[in-house]
């Protein structure tokens, strides 16, 4: 068994693809001692590629106001006890400012789907950003959006989009979401990204509610096949006040494991280690990195939004001020052998 899935890890090194089946026989192999052989092949990778750079993403948190109701969700429409926020184009470019000044050359702006924000009103926020920092690139994360409206973001300079495509089964997604929701409009809206020009990163929640191995096996080939330049992935994490509250959450150890097959499939890609991975393990970025993750999204929203950005319960660093973040955060880079750099953080081509 242990020999079967090194020959697979081997064989995903080598060709960068497997079957469906051969996707399920590597996740139902999961083990410590799978995910040391997968981590070790990793690191290498992301050394060749990379060395040690660590890129940081300032996210900002635009907006908790979401017209869906996906089910894990703790902004989810139906929620009555989240305390609603937006930000304005002033209150985001303070963000900037701060951010830069901090030494963040990507800002992430990040949101529900609040029907604020018009194109016209992002295309302002885009440009405003852009005209003022010519060095960063400006990536959106702001759920699904019409062809005609992602080509105007793009057009107005946005760099990168990131839409998690959540689960690549459309059983599965159905029990995520609610019935207005669609599985093939979400892959639509990727393809779009994708075909207007924008680096794009999809992604799932590992342990979501109902997902078999069978469905992080079409996660993995989804992966393979859209080949995206950036991939988010981390535990689910239950909210309260959803209808999954008394689910349970997913693993960090097996999300660091899928972390490191991502990065033997695509090399180069752009891979967080998210603040979910964060918070159900205290040391769960550093793990990640040594997994072969190479990116990192500290939060530069205002702190007085923070606790209202809920997506999930015990999120953390909602109390800290971004400066804190840092200082933090580049302990405990070092500490696991890595360095953040201050960059744009582009996908480097190979
Ligand atoms: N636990 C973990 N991740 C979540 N997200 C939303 N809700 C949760 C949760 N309860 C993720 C989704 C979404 C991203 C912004 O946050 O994958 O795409
Ligand atoms: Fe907002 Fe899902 S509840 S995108």
């Amino acid at each position: 068994m242990l020999v079967e899935a090194y020959r697979l890890i081997d064989e995903l090194e080598n060709n960068k693809r497997l079957s469906v089946n051969k996707w399920l026989r590597l996740i139902k192999a999961f083990n410590k001692e799978t995910a040391a052989y997968a981590a070790e092949k990793a690191i290498r990778i992301r050394r060749e590629i990379y060395g040690d750079d660590v890129y940081i993403r300032g996210l900002i948190e635009i907006s908790n106001i979401c017209k869906n109701d996906c089910l894990y969700c703790g902004i989810r429409h139906s929620n009555k006890n989240c305390d609603r926020y937006r930000l304005d184009i002033n209150d985001i470019l303070e963000c900037c400012k701060e951010g830069y000044r901090l030494g963040f050359r990507t800002f992430v702006l990040q949101g529900g789907e609040d029907p604020y924000y018009t194109d016209d009103i992002l295309v302002d926020i885009i440009k405003a950003i852009k005209t003022d920092y010519k060095d960063c690139a400006v990536t959106l994360s702001l759920g699904e959006r019409s062809e005609e409206s992602y080509k105007r973001l793009f057009d107005a300079g946005a760099d990168r989009y990131l839409l998690r495509h959540e689960t690549a089964n459309e059983l599965h997604y159905k029990k995520l979401h609610p019935d207005n929701m669609s599985y093939n409009l979400r892959m639509n809206c990727l393809k779009s990204l994708r075909k207007i020009g924008f680096q794009v990163g999809c992604g799932m929640m590992i342990g979501s509610p109902y997902q078999t191995d069978e469905n992080l096996a079409n996660d993995m080939k989804f992966i393979e096949e859209f080949s995206p330049d950036m991939c988010g992935i981390g535990p689910f994490i239950p909210h309260a006040d959803t209808p999954f509250k008394d689910k349970s959450a997913g693993s960090g150890e097996l999300t660091c494991y899928l972390l490191s097959l991502i990065r033997i499939l695509k090399p180069n890609i752009l891979l967080p280690a998210t603040t979910a991975l964060g918070t159900v393990d205290a040391f769960g970025r550093e793990k990640g990195l040594l997994s072969g993750a190479n990116v990192l999204m500290p939060n530069l929203s205002p702190v007085a939004v923070r606790k209202k950005y809920s997506l999930y319960n015990n999120k953390i660093c909602t109390g800290e001020e971004a400066a804190e973040c840092l200082v933090c955060l580049k302990g405990r880079v070092k500490n696991a052998g890595f360095h953040i750099v201050e960059s744009r953080g582009d996908i480097k081509l190979i």
